[in-house]
C-alpha cells in the first residue's frame, strides 16, 4: 500500500491522538494494510456476514435498472473504490457511460482497479483519481462536460458517524447528478454481532492485525495475544463498534511513549452504523437528495438507494 506523504503524515497523526486520548481509539482506515485487506476479502465469504451476498444479489437482480436510472454517458464516480468489481457489475449495463473514476487512498489499489477494468470495458475510458474521499477532491476535468454519478457501495458510509456521512452526502450533492449509495439495514442485534464475531475467528483476526501494523510502522510493542476481539451492538447509536480489550493491566511502548492499560480497557477500533430505510430516508433527505429508489435483497438484509437532486 503506497501513500501519499501528506496523507501517510496525518494518518500517523491520527493513530497516535487516538492511542493517547480517553477513551483509546484507531481510525477504522487503519484497518487496511495489506493484510487488513486480504483479512476482509475473507470476511465476505464467512456464512455470518451477509452484507456482501446481499448486496451482491440486489446489484445483480436490479442493475439493469439502476443503470438506466443513471442515464446515457454517466460518468461513473467510485470513492474507496477496491477492486473496482462492483462497478463492473453497473457499467456492464450503462448506456455509452463517459467514463469510469475510481477513487482511492492507495496506488496499488487504484492501479488493480484500472488493470480490471481495462480488461473488461477495453473502451471505457477510466480516470483513477488517487485521494483520501474523506478530505475534499477535485474531479477530472471530463467530468465537467459529463454527468458524474456516485456509486458508494459495500455500507462504507456505515463506518462514519452520522454528522460526518452527512457531510459526505452534502459535498456529492454539490459535485453529482445522482448517487447510488448501499447501506446495511438495522436489525435483530444476534445477526449484526455474529457477523462482525465470527466462529472462525477471522473478523477477530482483522481487528488484531491493526496492533501488528503498529508494531512495525510505530515500531511499538503490542502483543496482540494479550488484548481480545469484541463486537458490540449500540442500539442508542444505532451501531456495531469493534473495540480490542486489554486483556489484564499492561504497558506498551508506542513511538517512544508509555501507553497504559486498565485490565479490560477498550480501544475502540471501527463503527458500522446500521440504517432504517427512515434514518436513511432523513440522512439524504438534509444532506439535499431527493431519494428516488430502494431496493433490498431477498433477505431484507441490505439496501441501494438512488438519489437525485
Ligand atoms: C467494509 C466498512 C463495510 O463495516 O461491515 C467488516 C468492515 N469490519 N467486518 C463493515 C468490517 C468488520 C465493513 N465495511
Amino acid at each position: 500500500m503506497t501513500l501519499p506523504a501528506a496523507t501517510a503524515e496525518r494518518l500517523r497523526g491520527a493513530v497516535l491522538d487516538g492511542l493517547l486520548g480517553t477513551p483509546k481509539r484507531l481510525p477504522s482506515a487503519y484497518l487496511y494494510d495489506s493484510a487488513g485487506s486480504a483479512l476482509f476479502e475473507s470476511i465476505c465469504e464467512l456464512p455470518e456476514y451477509y452484507l456482501t451476498r446481499a448486496e451482491t444479489e440486489i446489484l445483480q437482480r436490479h442493475a439493469p435498472e439502476m443503470a438506466r436510472r443513471m442515464g446515457a454517458g454517466a460518468l461513473l464516480v467510485e470513492p474507496g473504490c477496491g477492486s473496482g468489481e462492483k462497478a463492473c457489475m453497473l457499467l456492464q449495463h450503462l448506456q455509452q457511460p463517459a467514463g469510469f473514476v475510481p477513487i482511492e487512498i492507495s496506488t496499488s489499489a487504484l492501479e488493480g482497479a484500472r488493470r480490471l477494468l481495462r480488461e473488461r470495458f477495453p473502451a471505457l475510458p477510466v480516470h483513477p483519481l488517487q485521494a483520501d474521499f474523506t478530505a475534499s477532491f477535485t474531479l477530472p476535468d471530463v467530468a465537467a462536460a459529463s454527468r458524474p454519478v456516485f456509486f458508494f457501495p459495500g455500507s462504507t458510509l456505515g463506518n462514519f458517524d452520522p454528522a460526518s456521512a452527512l457531510g459526505l452526502l452534502r459535498r456529492w450533492r454539490a459535485m453529482g447528478n445522482a448517487a447510488l449509495v448501499g447501506v446495511d439495514l438495522r436489525k435483530d442485534p444476534d445477526t449484526l454481532v455474529a457477523a462482525y464475531d465470527d466462529a472462525r475467528g477471522v473478523t477477530a483476526a482483522f481487528n488484531l492485525n491493526l496492533l501488528a501494523r503498529i508494531n512495525r510502522e510505530f515500531g511499538a510493542d503490542f502483543d496482540p495475544g494479550s488484548f481480545a476481539h469484541e463486537a458490540i451492538w449500540n442500539a442508542s447509536e444505532s451501531r456495531i463498534e469493534m473495540h480490542l480489550r486489554s486483556r489484564h493491566a499492561q504497558t506498551v511502548r508506542v513511538d517512544g511513549q508509555r501507553l497504559e492499560f486498565r485490565a479490560g480497557e477498550t480501544i475502540h477500533t471501527e463503527n458500522s452504523y446500521k440504517y432504517t430505510f427512515e434514518g436513511f430516508a432523513e440522512l439524504a433527505r438534509r444532506a439535499g437528495w431527493r431519494l428516488t429508489g430502494q431496493w433490498t435483497d431477498s433477505g431484507g438484509r441490505f439496501a441501494e438507494y438512488f438519489l437525485e437532486p
